[in-house]
């Protein structure tokens, strides 16, 4: 073990993922036009327990097509937590929307609903919760608040397939839900995204701007009446998604399982945490992010990372706020404000080797480490 790489995510294809994807090249089919994307978006649907998917090439403009979807555009703003991945900022600006940035959660790191309502103005359209490491959000207060303010919910699930909010998955939690399938996530096509909704509007409105606003009927008269994208799936990489989705369970159960082995380990180690579980929340565990306290645990973030990469135990530094994005003050966004929760975050956090193949030996392994330089 002392010697081995361990990387901080890798695929896991252990399903019909090679046996779909030749038999895409083998019949030519290897465009959007092919029996896997239809195929995938329906297993996909029919995972999360919604109506309609609509499959794109990734999950940033997954994101860009739910909103454009919900008519969201110039002038109008839409809330997003702090602490995320800059896709969710950038969808909302290919809009020409504003974002608007709400702190987290200290305990779950996601969007804190109560400080949300103060973010609301007359241009508010929507919040954009994001279920970050695969942690769903708190939906019954956003809900509430969306309710009350007339917003639209769009979840950004790019990290949480198969998580579950009081026994419902991401994907029918949400008025529109966008996922990833980059090559780290739970589910992968190597390259890939998905709009998934219960609303035939919307579901309508995505496959029409995600295929440049060619007809719905079918007719090719080159008439294009709106601007749209091609942000089309391949077959190849919907093949892959068919064969993945086909084994959803089985590679959502092995995160949990690394997942509850990383909290398992480290919970008597003074001065790291992880989000804190609540009983009617599934957790998926996409990233194992662990905060460190460098007064409690002796070491900072920053020591503990330098110190696994040179026992070759790979991680990743957690996001950094949208509060601190050049490219975000550039585009006009509100900077002003404390965001606590998420500087903390950003400056005291870090990911664990999260891949799904990982196996009980590495595990046990990177924990002892950290557990060993606590004492030095
Ligand atoms: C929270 C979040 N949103 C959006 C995305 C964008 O997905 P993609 O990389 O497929 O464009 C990611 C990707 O990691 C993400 O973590």
């Amino acid at each position: 073990m002392e010697n081995k790489f361990i990387p901080v995510c890798e695929p896991l294809l252990e399903g019909n993922e090679l046996k779909y994807v030749s038999e895409a090249i083998k019949t030519g089919w290897i465009s959007s036009n092919g029996k896997f994307v239809k195929l995938f978006e329906e297993k996909f649907a029919e995972y999360c327990g919604v109506k309609y998917a609509v499959s794109t090439c990734n999950g940033t403009v997954a994101l860009h097509l739910a909103l454009i979807s919900l008519g969201i555009g110039k002038g109008d703003e839409v809330i997003i937590p702090c602490f995320t991945m800059i896709a969710s900022a950038f969808s909302i600006c290919y809009t020409g929307a504003m974002p608007v940035f709400v702190d987290v959660d200290k305990d779950t790191w996601n969007i804190n609903p109560n400080l949300i309502e103060e973010k609301i103005t007359a241009r508010t359209k929507a919040i954009m919760p994001v279920s970050i490491f695969g942690y769903p959000c708190e939906m019954d207060k956003i809900r509430k608040i969306a309710k009350k303010h007339n917003l639209f919910i769009i979840e950004d699930a790019a990290e949480s397939h198969g998580a579950e909010y009081k026994g419902v998955k991401t994907g029918n939690l949400a008025d529109i839900t966008a996922f990833s399938f980059y090559a780290n996530k739970n589910l992968t096509t190597g390259e890939g995204g998905m709009v998934v909704t219960n609303s035939e509007n919307f579901y309508k409105n995505a496959l029409y701007y995600k295929n440049l606003c060619f007809p719905l009927d079918g007719s090719r008269n080159y008439i294009h009446d709106d601007i749209g994208f091609n942000y089309r799936m391949s077959n190849i990489h919907a093949a892959i998604g068919l064969a993945q989705v086909e084994k959803a369970d089985y590679y959502r159960e092995k995160r949990i399982l690394n997942g509850k082995m990383y909290r398992e380990l480290l919970k008597d180690v003074p001065g790291v945490f992880f989000q804190k579980d609540i009983d009617y929340v599934l957790n998926v565990y996409w990233m194992n992010g662990l905060f460190i306290d460098p007064k409690i645990y002796g070491k900072t973030r920053n020591d503990l990372i330098f110190f696994l990469k040179n026992k070759r135990v790979d991680t990743r530094l957690f996001f950094t706020g949208m509060h601190k994005q050049e490219s975000l003050k550039k585009y006009g966004c509100d900077m002003k404000g404390d965001y606590p929760v998420t500087d903390n975050l950003a400056t005291n956090g870090f990911y664990l080797p999260s891949s799904s193949s990982l196996k009980p030996e590495e595990i046990e392994h990177v924990c002892q480490l950290i557990k060993e330089y606590a004492k030095n």
